[in-house]
């Protein structure tokens, strides 16, 4: 009788032990879409990916379809008018598009999804770090265009269906408006960014822009904020999914064996 419920309880920690490290929180944040506008419910493969976007097409969270009007004025998207202080030149034109493909393409935003409320979508991205090329040259192509708001969430005018600058703003540089690349790369959707100082092919920030014949490298730093590089490189920000993933690896793996080995 004693015996077989010292096997019983070894065997009930074993069990705990293997699924502490066959399904730590953190793989729930791998390969996954958010749910808002205009995301597929699971990422995929998607041969007709336009333009810009085309670096998602082995696996994206886009449609074609999407991937098109993401290149467009005015798109079916957010009906959103970049040319809201005249036209926006096509040099920064082109970060605003790789923006919108990062955002709607890609499946490796999972660590940095949480909750909202509001009207057109449930899930946004927050803190993304960005690579530190992909805000500077974002900023450094924009900086000589003009705008009237610098959250480009709220404040607008839309009662033609598109955004207007609201009476009594002013169109003014984005150089005023965003001093630093970090006001521009932070500030323009709320917090969906933040600048960092890592560079391209760090493994420690998720890249705009990338060239897909090397693999998504955003793979990998998905991986990396998924299994507690987040609560490494942050301590304040609190896990939004899987507290797990912020307990070192090596506790889960350790502790088991350690409490079986005082049965
Ligand atoms: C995408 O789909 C929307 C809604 O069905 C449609 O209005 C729009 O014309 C389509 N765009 C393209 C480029 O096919």
């Amino acid at each position: 009788m004693r015996i077989s419920r010292e096997m019983a309880a070894r065997w009930v920690l074993l069990g705990l032990w293997a699924a502490c490290i066959t399904s730590p929180g953190g793989a729930s944040l791998l390969n996954i879409c958010m749910d808002a506008k205009h995301h597929k419910a699971k990422p995929g493969p998607e041969g007709e990916l336009h333009g810009q976007c085309t670096p998602w097409k082995a696996n994206a969270c886009c449609t074609g379809n999407t991937s098109t009007e993401a290149h467009q004025d005015q798109s079916y998207l957010y009906r959103f008018n970049w040319n809201h202080c005249g036209v926006m030149p096509r040099k920064c034109k082109r970060h605003f598009i790789q923006d919108t493909c990062l955002y709607e393409c890609s499946p490796n935003l999972g660590p940095w999804i949480v909750k909202t409320d509001s009207s057109w979508r449930r899930e946004r991205i927050l803190h993304v770090p960005l690579c530190k090329e992909d805000c500077e040259e974002w900023w450094e192509d924009c900086k000589d265009y003009v705008t009237c708001e610098e959250n480009w969430h709220k404040g607008w005018n839309w009662a033609t269906g598109t955004n207007h600058c609201p009476w009594g703003t002013m169109c003014r540089p984005f150089k005023q408006v965003f001093p630093r690349a970090a006001d521009l790369c932070e500030k323009i959707w709320s917090d969906s960014y933040r600048y960092t100082t890592a560079p391209r092919g760090s493994g420690r920030c998720i890249q705009m822009w990338f060239d897909p014949a090397q693999g998504n490298p955003n793979v990998a730093v998905a991986k990396y904020y998924s299994w507690g590089g987040r609560a490494a490189a942050d301590m304040a920000w609190k896990p939004v999914v899987g507290a797990s993933s912020s307990l070192p690896a090596a506790l889960l793996i350790l502790l088991p064996p350690a409490l079986l080995a005082l049965i």
